[in-house]
């Protein structure tokens, strides 16, 4: 994993754009600890931000001209465009998504001006850790203080899922942006993605590591699969309707679904049962958390990843090889793949003491099925998007 240090990227700041930076910005990546793809149907999910993320020094201009550079595509070299420009543009690259919050807070009426913005990230690339909502969001905190904006941060949450659903055009609930816009050190966030009403709970995983598991696969396709199965949803939804008032799956239980499920095609049908279930389990395994009932969350993990594979089909084989493989090995009480799936990174909980046997036996048989090695990373929870304060600044 990359690490930064703060005072070379000042220095990398004035290379670029020859003048020193003004204020540091970070927005974490997230991993969901269970509740996958129920956001966008109105059910709950469990994520906690990480430490790994994007940093985002800024100096702010005095016409309006934006000018931005991340280190993670050096290649693209610096982008410009002035604040006025709002359109999307292949050739900007992955400054799309800075365009992308300038272009609807403008249209929100905010008068934003120009900047000189130098991002650096160290969540690793297409790994499903939400690299891209890490960047929405450093850049709406950062133009949201720099330009005096005074939203709050659920309005900053909701920009940056705009951003995603309106400008780059992927149909994402808000779980990535919720997680990275409010998360708290420690702490889980079960969200009611329906209400948007939301507990924190302390992560109670002492002896225990959370482990990612990266396939080291890129998510491609994943855009175009991910839209058509929040399409399916959408039509179970509208066939369910015949027989439930509701106006999102989450709000069926699974008893309640299953006394219809059969008047549904096959597809549609394992589609919302895998919605309507996951949101059950993710229920279950908050209270499990919160009771200390690890192997009860465990199962739970488990269970998720057995629905996303059977019922809603977007883990794959390396996925799948990983997931399998530690949850066979000693010492893991649950693992599962985490975010949109097709590829990118799973999660295992692991005994403290067994985590480098986990590693070594999962590495192991990857290897010999995939036929390259997938990489770990121990998570750690940490904050939610903020300014960096001098005493971080290390
Ligand atoms: C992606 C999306 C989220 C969510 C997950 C699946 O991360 O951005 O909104 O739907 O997939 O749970």
């Amino acid at each position: 994993m990359l690490s930064f240090d703060l005072e070379r990227l000042k220095q990398t700041f004035e290379t670029v754009f020859e003048a020193a930076p003004e204020r540091t910005f970070f927005a974490p990546g997230r991993i969901n600890l269970i509740g996958e793809h129920t956001d966008y149907n109105g059910g709950h999910v469990f994520p906690c931000a990480i430490t790994f993320g994007t940093y985002g020094l800024v100096r702010k201009r005095e016409d309006n001209l934006i000018r931005v550079y991340s280190l993670n595509f050096e290649n693209v070299g610096v982008v410009s465009f002035p604040v006025t420009d709002e359109s999307y543009a292949s050739a900007h690259d992955w400054a799309n998504y800075v365009k992308g919050v300038v272009a609807l807070l403008r249209k929100d009426g905010h008068d934003v001006g120009g900047f000189d913005f130098l991002l650096a990230g160290n969540i690793p690339n297409g790994a499903g850790l939400s690299s891209s909502a890490s960047l929405e969001l450093v850049t709406a905190f950062m133009i949201n203080d720099v330009y005096g904006l005074k939203l709050d941060k659920l309005d900053l949450v909701h920009l940056g899922q705009r951003v995603e659903n309106d400008f780059i055009g992927v149909n994402s609930g808000i779980m990535d942006q919720f997680a990275i816009g409010m998360g708290k050190a420690g702490h889980a966030i079960l969200l009611d993605c329906d209400t948007l009403h939301h507990d924190y709970a302390p992560i109670k995983l002492d002896g225990y590591d959370i482990v990612i598991m990266n396939t080291n696969k890129r998510r491609e396709l994943a855009d175009s699969k991910y839209n058509e199965r929040r399409a399916e949803c959408d039509q179970s939804l509208e066939l369910l309707k015949a027989h439930f008032e509701i106006d999102a799956l989450g709000q069926l239980s699974v008893a309640e679904f299953e006394t219809v499920a059969v008047s549904l095609p096959e597809t549609l049908q394992r589609r919302a049962r895998h919605a309507i279930s996951e949101n059950e389990r993710t229920k279950l395994a908050f209270t499990a958390l919160q009771d200390g009932r690890l192997d009860a969350f465990g199962e739970l993990m488990n269970g998720s990843h057995t629905s996303l594979k059977d019922d809603y089909e977007v883990t794959g084989l390396e996925l799948d090889t990983l997931v399998t493989a530690a949850q066979h090995a000693d010492g893991v009480i649950g693992a599962r793949m985490t975010g949109a799936g097709f590829g990118g990174c799973a999660i295992a909980i692991v005994e403290k003491t067994a985590t480098p046997a986990v590693i070594d036996t999962v590495t192991k048989t990857y290897e010999e099925t995939i036929g390259y090695a997938p990489t770990f990373y121990i998570a750690s929870v940490g904050d939610g998007a903020h300014e960096l304060v001098e005493e971080e600044v290390k």
